[in-house]
């Protein structure tokens, strides 16, 4: 099986969590990291390259820090011009049918804010429902998120587990 990592993160160089994760990522077999902002830096996507790159795999992670309860603004545009009708929905656009799609997150909020009557009141599976219905949409099959919470509270310890965590979720059999 192979796997497809698409990493936003507007800022890899000052990010902590998501840069570890690419790290520990980038060292597994079968596994293409892929960091949209750095590969676009002017955010001028190559449609065709980023097709190509889905059809080459099976299962497409999509790994982003939480921003406004949804992902950074590149990964939105990524769907809107990669996701297109005849390719990926519509009549003919079966190419993805069939693929694996898993959301791996980190979030500032504590986890448990992510709840009715916490502070962010929805659960991550709640606000990440357009993610979930774009794989039905595309007839990939959705898979358990991945997520980290309180980030800015992280001990490097734990963030190498959750980086090992992370690792064996992405590559394990679902
Ligand atoms: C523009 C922006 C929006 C954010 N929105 C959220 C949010 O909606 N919920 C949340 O828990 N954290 C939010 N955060 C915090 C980030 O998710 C957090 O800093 C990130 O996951 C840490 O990962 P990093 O070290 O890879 O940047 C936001 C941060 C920024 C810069």
């Amino acid at each position: 099986m192979k796997t497809l990592v698409l990493l936003a993160h507007p800022n890899l160089e000052e990010s902590r969590i998501n840069q570890r994760f690419a790290k520990e990522l980038e060292t597994l077999p079968n596994v293409t990291l892929h960091a949209l902002y750095d590969v676009y830096p002017d955010e001028k996507i190559d449609v065709a390259r980023e097709q190509q790159l889905l059809l080459d795999h099976d299962r497409i992670v999509l790994q982003f820090p939480l921003y406004w309860y949804s992902s950074p603004s590149l990964l939105k545009k990524w769907q809107d011009e990669v996701l297109t009708y005849g390719f990926a929905y519509g009549s003919t656009g079966d190419k993805l049918h069939g693929k694996e799609l898993l959301v791996a997150i980190s979030t500032g909020g504590p986890a448990e804010a992510y709840q009715a009557g916490g502070y962010n009141n929805y659960t991550l599976s709640e606000l990440l429902r357009p993610f979930q219905q774009t794989a039905n949409l595309i007839g990939a099959r959705y898979l358990p998120i991945f997520s980290v919470s309180s980030t800015f509270q992280m001990s490097d310890e734990q963030l190498d587990a959750n980086a090992k965590a992370l690792a064996e979720h992405i590559t394990r059999e679902w």
